[in-house]
């Protein structure tokens, strides 16, 4: 038997990166999976290659920082498969930027994307599992710069932050409806987040003496989306049944060394 089979679960931001690893495992242990993103191209892309992996795989275009947008997503979903078990709150974006320059609008995307859409969808994918009295696991894609200090990051770390507490509150508020909420603190990772102004941070030379070299990060390497997934299925799956409101770093042990 599957670990997952019969259970449907959203990933946010699903298209790529660690989003698409985890909806492709999601899919190859047997659940039903929908994508939620904003690049339609992108999203039809991730589900053509879910299609051969079994199940009933969808793409809904969303933006998470609409409101509207993520309640008519998880309806749809719910309308799809019948149910929602597993909600993975994984969208977001990084871009450098120096704190006295920054945009409120700016700003703001970056909230609303990280914190605003993650309360979002918390929620109406909660009433969603509270209305069935089935239960679910809910799980936040953080960061370790969720509890550090870097330069040129404000927006985004404070948003990891709050991300942070909003795993934190809502697994304590929502454990008397058989929900569970954790999250997940990745390191450097391996993906499309990691160029930055068209500069890939893992291949620099900073990236491969401080951080490899001198094994800032122990396990002397960057992560892979896969090794992210698989923590995010097992916080999801019942081997994490007393789990509750914890963020797990999967970072190489890059927070052990600050
Ligand atoms: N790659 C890393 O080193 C790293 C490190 C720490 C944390 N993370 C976190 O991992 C998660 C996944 O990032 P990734 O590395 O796979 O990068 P990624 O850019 O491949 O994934 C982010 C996805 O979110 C989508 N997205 C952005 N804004 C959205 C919105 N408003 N609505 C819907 N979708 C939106 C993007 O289109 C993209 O598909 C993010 O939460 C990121 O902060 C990544």
């Amino acid at each position: 038997m599957k670990r997952f089979a019969g259970k449907t679960v959203i990933v946010t931001g699903g298209a790529t990166g660690i989003g698409f690893a985890t909806a492709k495992l999601f899919a190859v242990e047997g659940a039903d999976v929908v994508i939620a993103g904003r690049s339609e191209t992108n999203g039809m892309k991730a589900l053509n290659e879910l299609i051969p992996l079994g199940g009933k795989p969808l793409f809904i275009p969303t933006d998470v920082g609409d409101e509207t947008a993520v309640q008519r997503m998880i309806e749809q979903t719910v309308v799809h498969t019948g149910r929602l078990d597993v909600m993975v709150n994984n969208a977001a974006m990084f871009y450098e930027s120096v704190f006295l320059q920054e945009t409120t609008e700016r700003w703001r995307e970056v909230f609303d994307t990280i914190v605003n859409g993650s309360y979002w969808c918390t929620k109406y994918a909660s009433l969603a599992m509270f209305d069935r009295q089935i239960g679910g696991a809910i799980i936040n894609v953080s960061s370790i710069n969720g509890y550090r200090a870097l330069n040129l990051s404000s927006h985004y770390n404070a948003a990891k932050g709050a991300l942070d507490q909003l795993t934190r509150c809502t697994a304590a508020e929502l454990s008397p409806h058989g929900i569970r909420i954790n999250g997940v603190a990745p390191g450097f990772i391996d993906t499309g987040l990691s160029v930055i102004g068209g500069i890939n941070e893992l291949e620099t030379d900073w990236f491969k003496d401080y951080y490899v070299g001198m094994r800032k990060i122990p396990l002397a390497r960057p992560g892979l989306p896969e090794e992210v997934a698989s923590v995010i299925a097992f916080l999801a799956s019942d081997a994490a049944s007393y789990i509750q409101g914890t963020i797990l770093p999967v970072d190489g042990g890059l927070s052990t060394t600050f």
